[in-house]
């Protein structure tokens, strides 16, 4: 046995040496909502680098240990740039052996999780991915609209409200049919164009339509109106950012079926979640 070590070997390896980034869905905004795998990766992270849509009880369950890297990522108030983040990312999987990229939702749902990944790839770094409750999903069964229904939605579009450069160029024939229900993500400030053009295409004025505010937080507030009526009502209720706006005859169903009781003024935390449904 070669009782020297190859010290040339040693050092080439620890260059080498890389971690795994975790890209980890945190859910819609409820803490419970997080999958098992992805609060196990929290307490275990050694680094969480996190966007502004990940709430504060969420970010309670990093472990006290890890660092944590805001990236924010607002509508047009971009914390750190994209491509400074797959950078940030590549790195710190030479500096730690467990990074947790945090996200709000679901990473592949609007969340640019395949461009942070691509840039990983291109670094040659390991990634896994652990699947979020995307706001579509959460959001729409916490203010008590299915998506579909057999009387009335058998198909669901998730659209984003806005482009890349800020544009908002949707296929409004495809969007404005009956017998589907249309989930459209950042589509707070294009709601009066969003409307129209729905209208426009062909859907009456007085189809259901409801935006839901910070869904599934205990400050969550829902505008349920009609195309026409839609951003009037939004605008007088003063609603912001995160919002989601779901279309469709399935929102009419919310008036039997809303369930969740918020407590607006009430700080959103685990212990304070409400036991009992509304009416019971
Ligand atoms: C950049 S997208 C990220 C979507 C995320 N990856 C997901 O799967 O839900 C951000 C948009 O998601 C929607 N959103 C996320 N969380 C929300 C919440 N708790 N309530 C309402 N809308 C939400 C809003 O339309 C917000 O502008």
């Amino acid at each position: 046995m070669n009782a020297f070590v190859d010290l040339k070997a040693v050092i080439a390896a620890a260059r080498n040496a890389c971690g795994t980034v975790y890209l980890v869905g945190a859910g819609p905004g409820d803490p419970e909502l997080l999958t098992l795998r992805a609060a196990r990766l929290l307490a275990q992270a050694d680094v969480v680098v996190h966007d502004h849509l990940v709430g504060p009880d969420v970010l309670a369950m990093i472990g006290p240990h890890a660092r944590r890297i805001y990236v924010g990522k607002e509508r047009s108030r971009h914390t750190v740039q994209q491509e400074d983040i797959n950078g940030m990312l590549a790195r710190l999987a030479r500096e730690y052996a467990c990074v947790v990229r945090l996200k709000g939702g679901d990473p592949f749902v609007f969340g640019r999780g395949g461009e942070e990944l691509q840039a990983l790839a291109d670094h040659g770094v390991p990634f896994e991915v652990v699947p979020g409750i995307t706001a579509g999903c959460g959001v729409a069964a916490y203010a008590g609209i299915p998506l579909t229904h057999r009387d009335y939605a058998q198909s669901c579009l998730f659209v984003a409200g806005h482009l890349k450069d800020g544009s908002c160029d949707l296929d409004w024939p495809a969007l404005a049919r009956r017998r589907q229900t249309v989930v459209i993500y950042m589509g707070l400030a294009g709601l009066p164009n969003i409307c129209d053009q729905l209208v426009a295409h062909g859907l009456p004025p007085n189809w259901p339509a409801a935006v839901v505010e910070r869904g599934t937080l205990l400050d969550q507030r829902v505008v349920a109106a009609t195309l026409a009526t839609l951003p009037e009502a939004v605008e007088s209720a003063g609603l912001q950012s995160p919002c989601l706006t779901i279309v469709g005859e399935v929102v009419g169903l919310r008036d039997r079926l809303a369930w969740f009781e918020p407590r607006t003024g009430v700080a959103a935390t685990a212990e304070t979640r409400p036991l009992v449904a509304a009416g019971a």
